[in-house]
């Protein structure tokens, strides 16, 4: 090992070397969150996302197992008006960038639950997520969000097996409708979605509620 390296581990000890850990994946987020201490920070979302972030009310999403990068991203972006949020009014004004990184780090560390698929959809909703729209150019929804819908957390890529079937059909919709523009220059999912009939969101929504 180099010595540099030893010399500063035995310096720092063991929560310095978790520190140095969380300071090489904090290079990508910017903030270095703490999950403890996002905890208590979380304690007023969980009227509407569940203490440990796995919500009952099929609208209001789920946030535990989501990763960190994503969920960074869509605080800052609601924080900012870039994604409209209305019950989240007002919620994230006072929270300041380290507030946001520990609340992410807290919900991103818990277990995600897993809900049933309609078994009337789940064939039709299966076909699209692994297979696309080929003769519409619409690629399958698993070479970003992985074949059991785990997302990628380092590119941040959303975590979507096990989310609430209703919470995904609205994002569908509004991405499809430009309602929900905060996917960036590439516009990649309002591209996709312009290519899902009402039919096909209702599912793919089915389908990802039961997939894990
Ligand atoms: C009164 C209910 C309510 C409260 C309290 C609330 N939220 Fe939300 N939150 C929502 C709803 C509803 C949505 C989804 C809106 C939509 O359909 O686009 C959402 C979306 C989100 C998202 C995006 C999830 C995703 O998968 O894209 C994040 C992240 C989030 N909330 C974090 C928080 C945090 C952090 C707090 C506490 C500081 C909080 N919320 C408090 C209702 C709430
Ligand atoms: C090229 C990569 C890519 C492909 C392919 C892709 N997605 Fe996405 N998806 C993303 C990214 C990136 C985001 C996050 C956008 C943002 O930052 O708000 C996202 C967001 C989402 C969301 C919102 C998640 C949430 O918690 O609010 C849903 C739902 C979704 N995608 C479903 C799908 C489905 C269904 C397909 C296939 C039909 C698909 N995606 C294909 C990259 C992709």
């Amino acid at each position: 090992m180099n010595k540099l390296i030893v010399s500063l581990l035995l310096t720092l000890g063991i929560s310095g070397m978790a520190q140095a850990a969380g300071a090489v994946t904090g290079a990508v987020t910017g903030v270095v969150g703490d999950a403890a201490a996002g905890q208590a920070k979380a304690a007023v979302c969980g009227a509407c996302h569940g203490p440990d972030g796995n919500s009952m009310a099929p609208n209001f999403p789920k946030l535990a197992g989501q990763g960190q990068r994503y969920l960074l991203k869509q605080m800052h972006d609601i924080k900012d008006g870039k994604r409209t949020v209305l019950e989240m009014t007002g919620l994230l004004t006072n929270l300041q960038d380290q507030d946001l990184a520990d609340i992410s780090a807290y919900f991103s560390s818990q277990k995600g639950s897993v809900g049933a698929a309609d078994p009337k959809l789940v064939a039709a909703g299966e076909a699209l997520f692994r297979g696309g729209k080929l003769d519409q150019g619409m690629p399958s929804c698993l070479g970003c969000h992985s074949p059991n819908g785990a997302g990628n957390a380092a590119a941040g890529f959303p975590h979507l097996g096990g989310q609430h079937a209703t919470y995904v059909a609205k994002q569908l919709t509004s991405f499809r409708e430009g309602d929900r523009t905060n996917d960036g220059d590439t516009m990649i999912m309002r591209t996709i979605a312009s290519k899902l009939s009402n039919k096909d969101i209702a599912a793919l929504s089915a389908y990802i509620q039961g997939l894990h």
